[in-house]
């Protein structure tokens, strides 16, 4: 055989050992994902200084509620399975301890107890000494992931389950395969029913409630968007887009205090995942390799939350471009002129003044 013909052996065998690992193997069953968002914000670095609190206390303390009746008491979950939380006077506590690793946003409830989304089990009520599973089926279907909590003032619970495909470990799958299949639910305390209010969603994220509960938001990662269900007025039971083409992949979402939201953007975007996203057949072969899917994963660096107005304009927009001091915040929340940062891959909540943040001027499209 000619030397060109054994190379054309090789090269032909292994095409085809490639195309039965990845049909043996490939966990998603991808969609075509949507175009890249198209605003541009002038970047800044402003995250970069931020100040640190409770470092190497806190493993991953993807969310923070911060008590404004208790004069500011900072409250977060830890990757170790506790509630913990920090006093006015900076004093750190573990407050509650409900055990896992998946312990993701926490809310406060009416009664005095915690709301907290455990991504394993669903939605949890925290009280002291007693923790209760609260929701983790839907419609005979499994609460794969919750993510984010909101409790109206009339006791109406509404929370997200991410995606019924796959669970916290494997989130990166979901995005790669991005079939939509998050769901935004609602808990009813009087009666235990749990129910589904919005689904479809591409990655059902964060939660919030505007002001005096008009409306309630959720966040669609994988479609950099934000959507709204009206609650109350003429519209009630509508939903429509409260905010879309945001600079990041929308997570956590907290009301601030003049009724405008503060949402955490990950950057999930990097020139390889623009390139492997751009078809469904690289998504597959990817997808088939878990250390290729790792490496692809960490070429997506940086950190980025905005805020966004009533009527969902970007008023204000704060960045670490290259993830020097945080690369994956989680959610950010606005208290007394101050703003906290949460971040699943950090070790500490970040701190930063609102006063330091400039309004976004100039708005490149
Ligand atoms: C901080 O406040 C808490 C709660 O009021 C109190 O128990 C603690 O002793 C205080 N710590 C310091 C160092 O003042």
């Amino acid at each position: 055989m000619a030397p060109g013909g054994l190379f054309g052996t090789a090269a032909a065998a292994v095409v085809v050992s490639l195309a039965v690992h990845v049909l043996l193997n490939c966990p998603i069953q991808p969609v075509p994902s949507p175009p890249p968002p198209t605003a541009g914000y002038a970047p800044n670095n402003l995250l970069q200084g931020l100040e640190k609190l409770g470092e190497e206390q806190l493993s991953g303390p993807e969310d923070v509620y911060v008590d404004a009746a208790a004069g500011g008491t900072l409250y977060t979950a830890t990757r170790d399975g506790w509630l913990q939380r920090m006093q006015p006077n900076g004093t750190w506590e573990r407050w509650r301890f409900v055990g896992g690793s998946g312990l993701l946003s926490i809310a406060p409830s009416g009664d005095g107890s915690m709301l907290v989304c455990d991504a394993y089990k669903g939605l949890l009520r925290v009280e002291e000494g007693r923790v209760t599973i609260l929701a983790s089926t839907v419609e005979g279907s499994p609460i794969r992931f919750a993510e984010a909590v909101i409790e109206a003032s009339d006791g109406t619970v509404y929370f997200s389950d991410g995606s019924t495909r796959f669970g916290i470990d494997r989130w990166f799958l979901d995005y790669m395969e991005d079939s939509s299949t998050g769901r935004l639910l609602k808990y009813e305390p009087s009666t235990g029913k749990v129910s589904v209010v919005l689904d479809n969603l591409a990655f059902a994220n964060g939660v919030a409630l505007s002001q005096d509960d008009t409306f309630v938001v959720v966040c669609e990662s994988w479609r950099y968007r934000c959507s709204k269900l009206w609650l109350k007025g003429d519209k009630a039971g509508k939903a429509e887009t409260f905010i879309d083409n945001l600079p990041g992949s929308p997570d956590n979402i907290h009301l601030a205090p003049d009724g405008s939201f503060w949402i955490a953007l990950l950057q999930l975007r990097s020139p390889w995942i623009d390139l492997v996203t751009r078809w469904t057949f690289t998504k597959r072969v990817v997808s088939s390799f878990p250390a290729l899917l790792d490496m692809l994963k960490e070429t997506g660096k940086g950190a980025m939350v905005a805020q966004v107005s009533e009527n969902g304009k970007i008023v204000r927009v704060l960045g670490d471009s290259e993830g020097k001091v945080s690369n994956f915040i989680t959610s950010v929340t606005e208290y007394d002129g101050n703003l906290f940062f949460g971040s699943i891959s950090s070790n500490f909540i970040g701190k930063m003044s609102l006063a330091k943040v400039p309004r976004v001027q100039d708005v490149v499209s």
